[in-house]
C-alpha cells in the first residue's frame, strides 16, 4: 500500500463509527466498553421491530435509529457493523453487511458451522471488505502478554494446553438449551477455550470429543482432547451445568503459564520456571470489561487497508469452526439447517 492510500484511509477512519445489529445483551456490553475508546463512536442501532430500540439508543446516545438491519448497513454514516444477533442469525446478517460493502465484526461463533465461515470469508474478499470474528478474548491485554512470553521461548515448546469454561445457566437463559436457537454449551462457551488452544497449537490433527446431551439434543457438558502435529496436547471441556474455575494453564519444556481465575477475561497471570519452581506474577491492571480491545484492532486494521486482522485471521476462525464441526460430529450435535432470517 503506497503511503498516500494510507493517509487517506486515516483521514476517513478518524474516528470509527459502529452500526449495532442484535442490540442484546452482549450488544449493551460492547457499546458501554467502547465509551473507553476516545476514536469510536456507535452512530446507529437497528431493529428487527419498529421503534424497538429505542432505549438502548438512548442508553448510548446513538444518533441513528433504524426499524431495520437492511437500514444500519445502508446507513452512509456507518463504517463498521457489529453483529450481535443470536448465533444461527450472524450469517444472514453479516452477509447483509458485507453486501453494502462494510466491514463487519461478528460475534462469537461467526457462524453455526465452518461451510457458512467459508461463504462469509469468500463474500467479504469478493467485496473486497475487512471481516473478524468478535473473539474477544484474543485481544484482552494479557493474553497479548502471553504471547510475547509463549514467543520470547520463556516456557520452551508447549507440550499441553488446559482450558475451561463452565458456567451455569439457568432460566435467563434459555435459547442455550434449544436446539433451533443454537443452543449448547460448545457453541456458547466451549468455543473459548477451545480457540485459546488454537491460537496457541493451531490446527489439531486429531480430535477426540465426548458429551451429554439434554433431552432437547444440545450439549449441556462437553470435553474434548486435542491433539497436534507438533506432539502437544490441548485438552479443554464445557458445561452449562455449573461454574468451573475456568483458569488455563499452558506448559512448555521450560516452564509454564497459569491463568486464573478466569483466562477469556482480563486478568493477570503467573510464569513459572521449570526445575526452579520460581514464580513471576505478571499483574495487568485493566478498566471496563474488555470488549473495546476487539474494536480497537478493527480500527487498527481498517485505517491499515486491512480486510483481515493478522491477530485472528479469517482462516483460523474457519478451522476453529472446522474443529466445533467435528466435535458436534461425535458428539450426535446436530443442528438444523440455516433458514433465512428477515433483513
Ligand atoms: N463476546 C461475549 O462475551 C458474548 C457474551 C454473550 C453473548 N455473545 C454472543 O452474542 C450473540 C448475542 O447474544 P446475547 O446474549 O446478546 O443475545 P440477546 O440478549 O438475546 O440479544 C440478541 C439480539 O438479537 C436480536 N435478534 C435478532 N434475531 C433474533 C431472534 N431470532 N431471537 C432473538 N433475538 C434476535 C434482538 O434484537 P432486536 O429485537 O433489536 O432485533 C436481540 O435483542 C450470541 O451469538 C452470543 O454467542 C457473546
Amino acid at each position: 500500500m503506497n503511503s498516500d492510500l494510507t493517509s487517506a484511509t486515516r483521514d476517513r477512519y478518524k474516528t470509527i463509527r459502529w452500526g449495532v445489529i442484535g442490540a442484546g445483551g452482549i450488544a449493551a456490553e460492547f457499546c458501554s466498553d467502547l465509551a473507553h475508546l476516545p476514536d469510536h463512536a456507535v452512530v446507529a442501532v437497528g431493529a428487527r421491530k419498529s421503534g424497538t430500540n429505542t432505549e438502548f439508543a438512548d442508553r448510548f446516545n446513538i444518533p441513528h435509529r433504524h426499524d431495520s438491519y437492511a437500514d444500519v448497513v445502508n446507513d452512509p454514516d456507518v463504517d463498521v457493523v457489529y453483529v450481535a444477533t443470536p448465533h444461527p442469525h450472524h450469517f444472514d446478517a453479516a452477509m447483509l453487511a458485507i453486501e453494502a460493502g462494510k466491514a463487519v465484526l461478528v460475534e462469537k461463533p461467526f457462524t453455526m458451522n465452518a461451510a457458512d465461515s467459508r461463504l462469509l470469508a469468500e463474500a467479504a474478499r469478493a467485496r473486497g471488505t475487512f471481516l473478524m470474528e468478535a473473539m474477544w478474548t484474543r485481544f484482552l491485554p494479557h493474553i497479548v502478554r502471553i504471547r510475547e512470553v509463549i514467543e520470547s521461548g520463556r516456557i520452551g515448546d508447549i507440550i499441553t494446553v488446559t482450558a475451561e469454561f463452565g458456567e451455569q445457566f439457568g432460566d435467563e437463559s434459555p435459547r442455550a438449551f434449544i436446539l433451533d436457537e443454537g443452543g449448547g454449551a460448545l457453541l456458547d462457551i466451549g468455543i473459548y477455550p477451545i480457540s485459546f488452544s488454537a491460537m496457541l497449537l493451531g490446527q489439531p490433527s486429531e480430535i477426540i470429543a465426548s458429551a451429554d446431551l439434554s433431552d432437547g439434543g444440545v450439549d449441556v457438558t462437553t470435553s474434548v482432547i486435542l491433539r497436534h502435529e507438533s506432539g502437544a496436547h490441548a485438552i479443554v471441556n464445557t458445561t452449562m451445568l455449573a461454574g468451573t474455575p475456568n483458569g488455563a494453564n499452558v506448559t512448555g519444556t521450560l516452564g509454564r503459564i497459569e491463568i486464573e481465575p478466569e483466562f477469556f477475561r482480563p486478568t493477570s497471570f503467573t510464569v513459572v520456571t521449570a526445575g526452579t519452581g520460581e514464580r513471576e506474577r505478571i499483574e495487568i491492571p485493566h478498566v471496563g470489561n474488555g470488549l473495546r480491545h476487539q474494536a480497537a484492532e478493527v480500527g487498527r486494521c481498517l485505517r491499515l487497508g486491512l480486510t483481515e486482522s493478522p491477530i485472528l485471521p479469517l482462516a483460523q476462525t474457519i478451522s476453529i469452526l472446522e474443529t466445533i464441526d467435528e466435535v458436534g460430529r461425535q458428539i450426535g450435535l446436530h443442528y438444523p439447517p440455516r433458514t433465512p432470517s428477515a433483513p
